[in-house]
């Protein structure tokens, strides 16, 4: 038997060219193992994980984590099911059991068990939550607004790339935290409703109105105590102009600039000066000591209803992701956008209902 990888093979100038036969990657076929080494696993990905952050991933330069390397399967998350066990960790997994894992782009993965970790599902979730509210993403928010932002109760707080996978998650947090105003930019009047009439954020903006500048001053009167960013570029300029005094700028992600061949930084610098603001940027790994703590309260919130989410699931199997890459920078996605490599009704066993 063999199966589908997803291989990097041609550095983007600067955008990803998502065609699989000229473009920045390549799609291989290699055969199944037979035997699977005693300490690791075999898994079958389901459901793929695509992040913004996946295009720096393909820069050759100094960042927070390793640049992909031409010739490697491309690096991404996903929900897998075990479906082969080494005979050294045959106590640790069972066949059916399903793993969050670091698998890259695959069908299937043979990993060692440091890159999977079992599924848990509270009341009231389900396991895309994984890689959503419950992974990286809502990990990301809690602790890039927790952490950095600090919401105080009566605080104005404004949250860009508010209806993707992270902003939706941070924009609900600020208010269980009681901040007396959040305020949401995202494009289109679709999201901006979604933000509003599901989540509970007090405003929204549709940055590509051709007032949203306006809006934005309009949606706040007493001016933005906290920021966090997911866009950089004009918006985070924008908000810059609008800083309270003391106000704190968390610095997650600048996806309007990831493509850009030169990036572009604020020009409302001068603002961090007379207002004291503090702009910090921060990387969702600098927490892993406190993701226990930090999912038992994203579960707890789920399973209270007081956290809502949603989910944006490209169905066309592994070889649809790179088009999907491309289209999450468009802003195709409303919630956490993932790739179905393989249906659960495709899963394995009893375990597969889940
Ligand atoms: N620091 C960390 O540890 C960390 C960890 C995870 C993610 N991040 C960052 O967090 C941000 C959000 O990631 P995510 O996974 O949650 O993705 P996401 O927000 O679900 O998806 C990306 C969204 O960005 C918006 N966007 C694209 N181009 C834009 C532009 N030019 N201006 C404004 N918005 C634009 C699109 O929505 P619209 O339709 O609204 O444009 C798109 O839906 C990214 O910048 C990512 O790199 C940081």
């Amino acid at each position: 038997m063999s199966y589908n990888q997803i291989i990097y093979t041609t550095a983007p100038s600067p955008a990803i060219d998502p065609s699989l036969t000229s473009g920045t990657f390549r799609l291989r076929t290699v055969p199944r193992p037979e035997n699977v080494p005693a300490r690791k696993v075999l898994v079958r990905v389901h459901y793929l994980s695509l992040d913004p952050a996946m295009r720096q991933w393909l820069t050759a330069k100094r960042s927070y984590i390793e640049p992909v390397k031409i010739g490697d399967v491309m690096r991404g998350q996903s929900i897998a099911q075990v479906v082969a066990v080494g005979s050294e960790l045959r106590s640790k997994f069972e066949v059916g059991d399903w793993v969050t894992a670091y698998s890259g782009w695959q069908e299937y993965a043979v990993l060692g068990e440091n890159a999977v970790e079992k599924v848990v599902i509270p009341p009231g979730g389900r396991p895309t939550d994984a890689l959503s509210v419950l992974g990286m993403t809502g990990l990301t928010a809690y602790f890039g607004m927790l952490e950095v932002g600090q919401p105080r109760a009566g605080d104005t707080v404004v949250v860009s790339g508010a209806a993707g996978a992270t902003g939706m998650v941070a924009g609900q947090i600020a208010k269980i935290k009681g901040a007396k105003r959040v305020v949401g930019l995202a494009g289109g009047r679709d999201k901006c409703d979604f933000l509003v009439k599901e989540l509970g954020f007090d405003a929204a903006i549709d940055y590509k109105a051709p007032d949203w500048r306006k809006q934005l001053k309009e949606a706040t009167p007493e001016y933005i105590d906290v920021y966090f960013d997911n866009v950089g570029g004009d918006i985070l300029d924008a908000c810059l102009a609008r800083a309270a005094r003391d106000s704190r700028f968390v610095i997650c992600g600048a996806i309007s600039q990831y493509n850009a061949a030169k990036p572009q930084g604020p020009t409302s610098f001068m603002n961090v000066i007379s207002q004291r603001v503090t702009m910090k940027g921060f990387i969702v790994f600098d927490f892993a000591k406190q993701y226990p703590t930090a999912l038992r309260d994203l579960a707890s919130w789920l399973s209270q209803g007081k956290l809502k989410r949603k989910e944006h699931i490209t169905p066309g199997g592994l070889r649809s992701a790179p088009k999907a890459l491309v289209d999450l920078y468009g802003g195709a996605n409303t919630g956490k956008m993932m790739i179905e490599v393989a249906p659960v009704s495709e899963a394995l066993g009893a375990k597969s209902k889940l």
